[in-house]
C-alpha cells in the first residue's frame, strides 16, 4: 500500500516523501508545482501533476495505487497574501481540502494527517508554551482557513470510517541533515531562511520588527523546529492512526524559543559573515512570545525530536542555501545527478 503525499515538492512534503522512503514506504506525490519543484521530489516516489480538488487526478490515483493514507502538506502559507486575497486562502485551505477528502472517503482511504498551524491561536497574552486547549482565535485568513479544515476533520471522523492526525506546527526551519532536502521557495518570509540569504549576499538586509518586546533581548521569541523532526512526527501520527489509537490534534514545536537576534547572531556566527539589520516597528497581531507545549505528541505519538538545537537547525538552513547557490535548481536532471553522488 502506498502514501498520498500532496504538496510533496514543496518545502515539508519533500522532506516527507525523503523520511517515508527511508520508513520503507511507497510513496505518491500530488503536487500542482504553484510553489514547490518536480526536482525536489525523491525520484523513488511516483509523481503526478495536478491539484488536490481534482477529482480526474484524484480518481487516477486511486486507480493506479493502493492508497493507504494521505499526508496533506498542499495549501497556500504566506499570512499577508492571506491578508490581501482571503477568498483564494479559503479556496486553497479549506475549499480543496473538502473536495481531496470527499474523495479519499469515497475511496474508503481511512489515514489522513494534516499539516495545521499555531496560526489556529491567534496571538497570545502571555509567554507560558501553549497548549492544545488554549482559545482559537485565528488573526488572519491563513490562520481561520486551517481552522476551518481541523473542524471538517473532527465532524468527518465522526461521522465516517476516517480518522485523522491535524499537527499545529510552530516555526518549521532547516533543511535535510543528509542534504537532499532543503527550503528552496523564492521570497520566502521565514526568518532563518532570509537570515541565511542576507548573510550569503543574496538579500540587502534582514528587518527585526519590535525591539521593545518583553523578552530578553527585546525581539519577539519563537519556537523553531528542524524540519526532519517535523517529518518524523508525520510518521509517528502515521502509525498512530495505522494502530487504530485514534483522531488527534497535536503541537509540534520543541518547547523552547529563540528570539530574532539570537537567530541573526547564529547565523552570523556559523557563517562568519555579518550583514545589515534593520530595525523596524512592531506588526500588528505579532505576539511578544510564541511557544509550543508539545507534551501530547510526545506522550501520545512517542514522539522523540533529534535535532533540537539552533545551531543544528541554521547550520543545516546555511548548507541548503549554499547547495542551492552551487546549482542551476531548474536543472532537474543535474540536481538529482549532484545528489545521487552525494555521500550520504
Ligand atoms: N513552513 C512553515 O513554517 C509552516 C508552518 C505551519 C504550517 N505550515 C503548513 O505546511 C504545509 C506545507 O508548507 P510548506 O512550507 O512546505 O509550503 P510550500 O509552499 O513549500 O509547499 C506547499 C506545496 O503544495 C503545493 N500546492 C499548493 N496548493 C496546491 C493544490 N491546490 N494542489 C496541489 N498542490 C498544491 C505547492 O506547489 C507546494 O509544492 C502548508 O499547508 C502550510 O500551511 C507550514
Amino acid at each position: 500500500m502506498a502514501i498520498l503525499v500532496t504538496g510533496g515538492a514543496g518545502y515539508i512534503g519533500s522532506h516527507m516523501v525523503w523520511t517515508l522512503l527511508d520508513a520503507g514506504e511507497q510513496v505518491v506525490v500530488l503536487d500542482r508545482l504553484s510553489t514547490g519543484f518536480r526536482w525536489a521530489v525523491a525520484p523513488e516516489a511516483r509523481f503526478y501533476l495536478g491539484d488536490v480538488a481534482d477529482a480526474d487526478v484524484l480518481k487516477t490515483i486511486f486507480i493506479e495505487n493502493d492508497i493507504e493514507a494521505i499526508i496533506h502538506f498542499a495549501g497556500s502559507a504566506v499570512v499577508p497574501v492571506s491578508v490581501a486575497d482571503p477568498l483564494s486562502y479559503y479556496d486553497n485551505n479549506s475549499g480543496k481540502t473538502r473536495a481531496l477528502m470527499s474523495a479519499a472517503i469515497d475511496a474508503g482511504v481511512r489515514h489522513f494527517v494534516f499539516s495545521s498551524t499555531a496560526a489556529v491561536y491567534g496571538p497570545q497574552k502571555t509567554t507560558d508554551p501553549v497548549k492544545e486547549d488554549a482559545s482559537l482565535n485565528p488573526e488572519n485568513p491563513y490562520g481561520q482557513s486551517k481552522l476551518m479544515t481541523e473542524f471538517m476533520l473532527r465532524d468527518a471522523a465522526a461521522a465516517y470510517d476516517f480518522n485523522y492526525v491535524a499537527l499545529r506546527y510552530f516555526n518549521v526551519a532547516g533543511a535535510d541533515p543528509k542534504g537532499r532536502a532543503g527550503q528552496s521557495t523564492a521570497g520566502a518570509t521565514h526568518l532563518i531562511k532570509v537570515a541565511c540569504e542576507a548573510a550569503l549576499g543574496r538579500r540587502d538586509s534582514v528587518s527585526v520588527y519590535g525591539i521593545d518586546y518583553p523578552t530578553h533581548d527585546g525581539t519577539g521569541v519563537r519556537d523553531y523546529i528542524h524540519v526532519s523532526d517535523l517529518a518524523e512526527a508525520h510518521l509517528k501520527a502515521l502509525q498512530h492512526l495505522r494502530r487504530g489509537r485514534g483522531s488527534l490534534v497535536a503541537n509540534c514545536g520543541y518547547g523552547a524559543g529563540y528570539s530574532v537576534l539570537d537567530v541573526l547572531n547564529m547565523v552570523t556566527r556559523l557563517h562568519g559573515h555579518s550583514f545589515k539589520i534593520h530595525m523596524a516597528p512592531r506588526r500588528p497581531g505579532d505576539s511578544a512570545s510564541v511557544v509550543a507545549d508539545s507534551t501530547l505528541a510526545h506522550r501520545v505519538l512517542e514522539w522523540t525530536p533529534q535535532y533540537d538545537s539552533l545551531e543544528t537547525i541554521v547550520r543545516s538552513a546555511l548548507d541548503w542555501e549554499l547547495f542551492l547557490m552551487d546549482r542551476n535548481v531548474d536543472d532537474l536532471q543535474g540536481i538529482h545527478r549532484v545528489l545521487a553522488a552525494a555521500a550520504f
